[in-house]
């Protein structure tokens, strides 16, 4: 990679087992939830928390977004059509793969809140994602990634595979630090009643 941010990660970090296209990995819909339900309380409770409506980006989203309460403008991007299709609180849907093109089909200061759930891990070229998130969100609006200890292992990158939940926050805070137009991130581990722990990190765009 040419961009020299990266050179704060050792070699390797970013490779996946499986570095194929990602349209075909994502091509079959998968109309499951990738956390119990617990940890899905847990997301829906911490974006009630902080607030977020107005108009939202979830990032790398599926059928559901996890709102308790859906946002005014719901915007998803993922990989898989109908997935994103039978989301019931999206109003706008995009068919993008952030690893071909991290850039954002979207203007600057279009949202109040960027969400990511459970999928940060996949990203292969993350620093130019969350430069985007900033670009795209308000200044003051919250970019929010939550995830838990599990992910699909041939498309998550070996830095996260090699590393401990403690250290996936560290990443991710990492990531906003590096990243254009945040404020110190906030890294929280949110309360859950089942089986799936849910961690959570977030910041403010500061442009
Ligand atoms: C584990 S699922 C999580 C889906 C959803 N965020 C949730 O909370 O249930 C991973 C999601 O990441 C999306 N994704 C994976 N690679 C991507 C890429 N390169 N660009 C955009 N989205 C991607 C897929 O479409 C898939 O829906």
């Amino acid at each position: 990679m040419s961009d020299s941010r990266y050179d704060a990660f050792p070699a390797g970090f970013f490779h996946r087992s499986d570095a194929a296209d990602d349209g075909q990995f994502y091509a079959p819909p998968r109309l499951v939830t990738h956390i119990d339900d617990g940890a899905i309380a847990a997301v829906g409770a911490l974006y009630a928390r902080l607030g977020l409506t107005g108009r939202v980006l979830d990032l790398m989203s599926s059928w559901i977004s996890h709102f308790v309460t859906a946002p005014e403008h719901l915007a998803v991007l993922g990989m898989n059509e109908l997935e994103l299709a039978r989301n019931d609180m999206a109003r706008e849907r995009v068919v993008h793969d952030l690893n071909a093109e991290p850039t954002l089909p979207f203007a600057p200061a279009t949202f109040d809140a960027v969400v990511c759930c459970v999928s940060v891990d996949y990203l292969v070229r993350p620093l130019e994602v969350f430069d985007e998130a900033a670009r795209v969100l308000r200044p003051g609006g919250v970019f929010v990634c939550t995830f838990s200890n599990r992910c699909f292992p041939t498309k998550a990158i070996a830095g996260w595979l090699a590393t401990t939940d403690a250290q996936h926050c560290d990443i991710v805070a990492t990531y906003f630090r590096l990243a254009q137009g945040f404020d110190e991130p906030v890294i929280e581990r949110q309360p859950t009643t089942a089986v799936d722990p849910l961690y959570a990190v977030w910041a403010r765009s500061t442009s």
